[in-house]
């Protein structure tokens, strides 16, 4: 029996031809697997082409779930966003494939696994490190990365063993989707002064007009109902999707830093994502104590590139998800958004677990605030500084 090869699908020109290269340069068994992330797709038709590519299996599994319960949630809960902007889409995805082509290379005693990732980009950092992380028994193959085909060769080598080539859109520009969003790479955009062609979008597309109001209710830092109606997460994600995305709203241009250190002109369209993620902050509002609020944005931007860089399984990550979830146990509540066209903005919040406190917080006669307590409270908060301001302040050092 030969050995066996898990390669990480996704039907597109890279991953097919590595199908045929992997077994014709190792010689290996390849066992095509698709991770169903939410970013669409005929799964039959996948499959047929991995296997009229040389597969000698082509394993679809639904981790729509899987990706929405174990990945987006702790993301939410983490306000996550790159660079204060991308709220990671590919970064989610890669360790839940991760997990599943672990889990099918144990099953069938294959000794490597593989991934369609060029040397260039941050995927390629997420696969293996996060196998080592798994399965620090497994070897990694990246075919992209060593067999040296420009993209005039790679079509070359695609008619020679019978893999049809897709659609224009996928030769202009690298596309990758998942239910928490879509990144759009390359093409025109490369130039960063260029703005990114309106043919880039799908889900932000606007065509609604009349403005709307739309309530997500939360629970322990979970989007769990859109309007009071109940839905299972993947489904509220979709849904909230299409609204948002609908008034044009949702987009993201921006230069960032990957991981391998260069910097690259990144589309991104993630109008549910973005929403859910401004309600879910807005919610943290009322609901976390002061200190708490405080110290989990100090640690929001770290979870978030621990992420981005390909981290999901290491210890500390693990820890900041200990944090987090602990801060998480009071973000009940509504949010009410308002979508019109090309904006989506916060017009209240409530929660059962409230810390806003009327009575402390009004300037009406219901005030309960014990003024006259601030007096002394303010003289000391500013002691230090009025005895820096005698002693060494500005006027008495001359
Ligand atoms: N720059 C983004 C990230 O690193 C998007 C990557 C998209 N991947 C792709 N193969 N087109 O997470």
């Amino acid at each position: 029996m030969n050995d066996s090869v898990v390669l990480a699908y996704s039907g597109g020109l890279d991953t097919s031809v590595a199908v045929a290269w992997l077994k014709e340069t190792t010689g290996m068994d390849v066992i095509a697997v698709v991770v169903d992330v939410g970013q669409g797709g005929d799964f039959n038709k996948i499959s047929q082409r991995a296997l009229n590519a040389g597969a000698i299996d082509c394993v679809v599994v639904d981790a729509r779930d899987e990706m929405a319960n174990d990945f987006v949630v702790p993301a939410i809960r983490a306000n996550a966003l790159y660079e204060g902007r991308y709220p990671l889409v590919s970064a989610l995805s890669r360790p839940v494939i991760v997990r599943h082509l672990v889990e099918i290379a144990r099953r069938s005693g294959a000794k490597s696994v593989a991934h369609g990732c060029t040397g260039k980009g941050n995927d390629q950092v997420r696969f293996e490190v996060g196998i080592v992380s798994l399965a620090p028994e497994l070897e990694t193959l990246a075919p992209a990365r060593s067999w040296g085909m420009s993209r005039a060769e790679l079509l070359e080598y695609a008619h020679g063993h019978g893999i049809e080539v897709e659609a224009a859109v996928d030769k202009l520009y690298s596309i990758d989707e998942n239910l928490w969003g879509r990144a759009i790479e390359c093409g025109v955009m490369e130039d960063p002064w260029v703005s990114p062609p309106e043919d880039v979008y799908e889900l932000t597309a606007q065509r609604e007009t009349t403005p709307r109001e739309v309530v997500i209710s939360f629970e322990q830092g979970v989007p769990v109902a859109i309007d009071g109606e109940k839905l299972n997460l993947a489904d509220l994600i979709t849904s909230i999707s299409e609204i948002a995305g609908s008034y044009g709203w949702g987009r993201i241009d921006m230069v960032e830093n990957r991981r391998v250190g260069i910097k690259s002109r990144e589309t991104y369209e993630c109008p549910g994502a973005l929403a859910i993620l401004l309600a879910h902050s807005d919610l943290e509002s009322i609901t976390l104590e002061r200190d708490l609020a405080h110290e989990k944005l100090r640690l929001e931007p770290r979870w978030a590139e621990l992420v981005y860089d390909g981290m999901w399984f290491s210890p500390l990550k693990q820890a900041l998800d200990a944090f987090i979830l602990e801060s998480q146990k009071s973000v009940t509540g509504d949010v009410r958004l308002r979508f019109s066209p090309g904006n989506c903005t916060v017009l209240g919040r409530r929660s059962k677990l409230s810390l806003y406190d009327y009575g402390l917080a009004t300037y009406d006669p219901e005030d309960t605030f014990k003024h006259e307590y601030a007096e002394g409270f303010v003289q000391v908060w500013g002691t230090s500084l009025s005895t820096w301001a005698r002693i060494q302040g500005v006027d008495s050092s001359r």
